[in-house]
């Protein structure tokens, strides 16, 4: 099977846990849109989504699908997003797309978060894939030095503003030995929105797609 057959398969094996009736909140990036057009052909099940970006907005509207603000919701049962890495504790860098601010916060609010990825993805370490780090515009600087500070090679994500307005360090090098306590570290620098580990609030499922089929995997 090739990757992208593979993020196929868990964006379908996901719909299994879209609960009726109810709005679906929906990540961004390649395996989260298989995620989308998938559950296009059950949107008559469900009230509708919350968006994690304004791409995926686009393509819930595009396909139909009503999409609300997080405040417009009283209760957010299922998150459904893609990771650019997960370990064996549920714990991801996310951020590749550069939506990771408004997928956390996404995130935050529903119950369960169903993680969809391909087998490339588990890793047995979080940190060979850079961590994006959303930045307010006037601190690059100083978030810049603080994260070298801390053992990061920060480079700015050239050309890309974020849905918020905001730039992007990708950060490489960092030794991630505690992911909540480096998330925590790196939320505390001045000027620095989020960053793209999910640990504090890891997924609470995964659903990795390998040759093999779609294995359901829980925090170990
Ligand atoms: C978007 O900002 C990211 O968090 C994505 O969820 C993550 O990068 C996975 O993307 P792909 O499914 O395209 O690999």
């Amino acid at each position: 099977m090739t990757q992208d057959e593979l993020k196929t398969a868990v964006g379908q094996a996901a719909i299994a846990h879209v609960v009726e009736g109810e709005v679906v909140g929906v990540g961004t990036g390649s395996t989260a849109n298989c995620f989308i057009d998938e559950l296009a052909t059950i949107k008559h099940r469900i009230r509708g989504a919350v968006a994690s970006s304004e791409a995926t907005r686009k393509r819930l509207e595009a396909h139909g699908i009503r999409v609300y603000g997080l405040d417009e919701v009283e209760h957010l049962p299922v998150y459904v997003d893609g990771a650019d890495e997960i370990n064996a504790a549920m714990q991801m860098i996310k951020g590749g797309g550069g939506a990771l601010t408004r997928e956390k916060i996404v995130a935050a609010v529903a119950r369960k978060f169903v993680c969809i990825a391909d087998a490339t993805k588990m890793v047995p370490r979080l940190g060979r894939y850079p961590l994006p780090v959303e930045v307010i515009p006037m601190a690059l600087g100083h978030v810049r030095r603080e994260l070298a500070k801390i053992g990061g090679s920060p480079v700015l994500r050239r050309g890309f503003v974020s849905d918020n307005g905001n730039l992007i360090i990708d950060v490489s090098g960092l030794s991630i030995d505690d992911p909540s306590a480096l998330e925590t570290r790196i939320n505390q620098i001045v000027g620095v929105v989020t960053n793209g580990l999910f640990a504090c609030r890891p997924a609470d499922v995964c659903l990795l797609g390998m040759a093999a089929g779609v294995q359901t995997l829980l925090a170990s």
